[in-house]
């Protein structure tokens, strides 16, 4: 069976850290979409480290990492994490498999994005300029390299031919600057970085192990309100972030997918442009910002910040089929008199629990329910039952509002800040 950790918002809900948390439990971690627009931050021993394009178990010694088909790669993004790997005197020798399926960033890919993104001046979507849109284009549009391409005696005529293609496309947009040739030389010599890693038939590989009895676990990059089909389009990402991702990003069967675990933060955060109903633009968003240090791993912007928003969960927890949900960075609400959590949306002067097709054109408002805050520390407490009774009740309305188990609570960015809890715990 292959359990599922994936964000239910717009991204950055503590994926990486339960992952990493989590990865004990299993023989394999594999990534099956996104790339390296993905951050995700682990904390252990002092340390902290972001992961963009290689699994979150890979700290975790003999497990398995499989960087699946449905991820795009940048090459020198990868090499860059693998030195950090190796400075961190990681060995991760036999233990990070790539996909030969898995699409390739070009450098060209990059200035695709950078061009496309200055084309649209205020509407722009707040790539993260990583190329990823690109990429999926050229994925879809059957024109990609794939990893296992660089085995190829072609590999360089075939790289060319799509450079160029690339090079008179970036003529329809405004200039953008770049320097071509700092980019491919360092490119280049990631490409050796990754023909010394394991290529494999992902698909393969990973049906096999399942067939003997490995446990898998698949790690979501983004969030469910990014995903192409069913987020705030056009401000997404260009992949499926949600369950089904899984799927056609590894390539496994629907029912060999066993748990899917959800992951949201206490409260809603979100980075770059597209709708978000309950943002805080004044000084309560601020102080989430601060407290929760709400800026970007890969891009180093600031986070929007708001409530938790119980209309876009329940959606997300539909398209998931979320059997079981991890509350993180719970702790960012300590100092607040009152906690809000926004219940339902207001449009076309009606309530609503659902999320509105042209959510990005419209205006949508939002209804609250006031919590009082706990205004205290959660630092000493590593029992669910030494919370206190406000916390279990913040967590108690939220298992309501969503009709799923909370089964994890996150009170710190540590690995160890994780708090189990029973199914079922009453409150008070
Ligand atoms: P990901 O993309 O979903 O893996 O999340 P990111 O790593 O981009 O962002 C989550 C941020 O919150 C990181 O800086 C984490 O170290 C931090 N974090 C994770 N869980 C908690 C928590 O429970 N409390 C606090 N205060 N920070 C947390
Ligand atoms: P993790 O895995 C938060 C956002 C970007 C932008 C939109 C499109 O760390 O949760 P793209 O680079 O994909 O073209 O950007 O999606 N975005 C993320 N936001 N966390 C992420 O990843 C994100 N990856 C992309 O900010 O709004
Ligand atoms: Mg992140």
């Amino acid at each position: 069976m292959i359990d599922v950790i994936l964000g239910l918002q717009w991204g950055d809900e503590g994926k990486g850290k339960i992952v990493d948390y989590l990865a004990n439990n299993y023989d394999i971690v594999a990534r099956f979409q996104g790339g390296p627009n993905a951050g995700h931050t682990l904390k252990f021993d002092g340390k902290k480290y972001v992961l963009h394009t290689v699994p979150s178990g890979i700290f975790r010694p003999k497990l398995i990492n499989l960087i699946g088909n449905g991820v795009v790669i940048d090459p020198t993004t990868l090499k860059k994490e693998i030195d950090g790997l190796i400075a961190a005197d990681v060995d991760f020798q036999g233990r990070l498999l790539v996909s030969k399926k898995a699409h390739l960033i070009l450098p060209t890919h990059s200035l695709l994005d950078a061009a496309s993104e200055a084309s649209k001046g205020k509407e722009k979507i707040g790539s993260t300029l990583k190329g990823i849109g690109p990429t999926y284009m050229d994925k879809t549009g059957r024109n990609g390299l794939r990893v296992g391409d660089i085995l190829s005696p072609n590999f360089r005529a075939k790289y060319e031919k799509l450079r160029d293609k690339h090079l008179n496309l970036a003529k329809l947009y405004p200039w953008v600057e770049f320097d071509l040739s700092a980019r491919e030389k360092a490119w280049f010599e990631s490409i050796e970085t990754l023909r010394s890693l394991e290529l494999v038939d992902g698909e393969y590989y990973i049906n096999q192990a399942m067939k003997a009895g490995k446990r898998v676990l698949a790690e979501g990059a983004q969030g469910s309100m990014l995903d192409i089909d069913f987020g705030t389009y056009p401000f997404v990402t260009s992949s499926n972030t949600i369950s089904a991702g899984v799927c056609n990003g590894l390539g496994v069967a629907p029912q060999k997918i066993g748990e899917v675990i959800g992951i949201t933060k206490a409260y809603c955060t979100r980075v770059g442009g597209g709708p978000f109903p309950t943002e805080l633009s004044g000084e309560v968003g601020e102080k989430l910002r601060k407290i929760g240090m709400e800026f970007g791993a890969t891009t180093g912007r600031p986070r929007r910040c708001g409530w938790i928003d119980i209309p876009a969960l329940n959606y997300t927890i539909m398209l998931n089929g979320v059997t079981q949900l991890v509350v993180t960075k719970v702790d960012v609400l300590d100092e607040f008199e009152t906690v809000c959590v926004g219940t339902h949306y207001r449009y076309d002067g009606e309530e609503h629990d659902s999320i509105p097709f042209d959510m990005a054109d419209k205006k949508v408002d939002t209804v609250y329910k006031e919590y009082e805050g706990w205004n205290q520390t959660l630092a000493p407490f590593t029992e669910y039952e030494q919370l206190p009774t406000r916390v279990k009740k913040y967590i108690t309305e939220l298992e309501s509002l969503l009709n799923v188990p909370v089964t994890m609570v996150s009170t710190g960015p540590e690995r160890k800040k994780l708090i189990l809890k029973p199914i079922g715990v009453p409150v008070g």
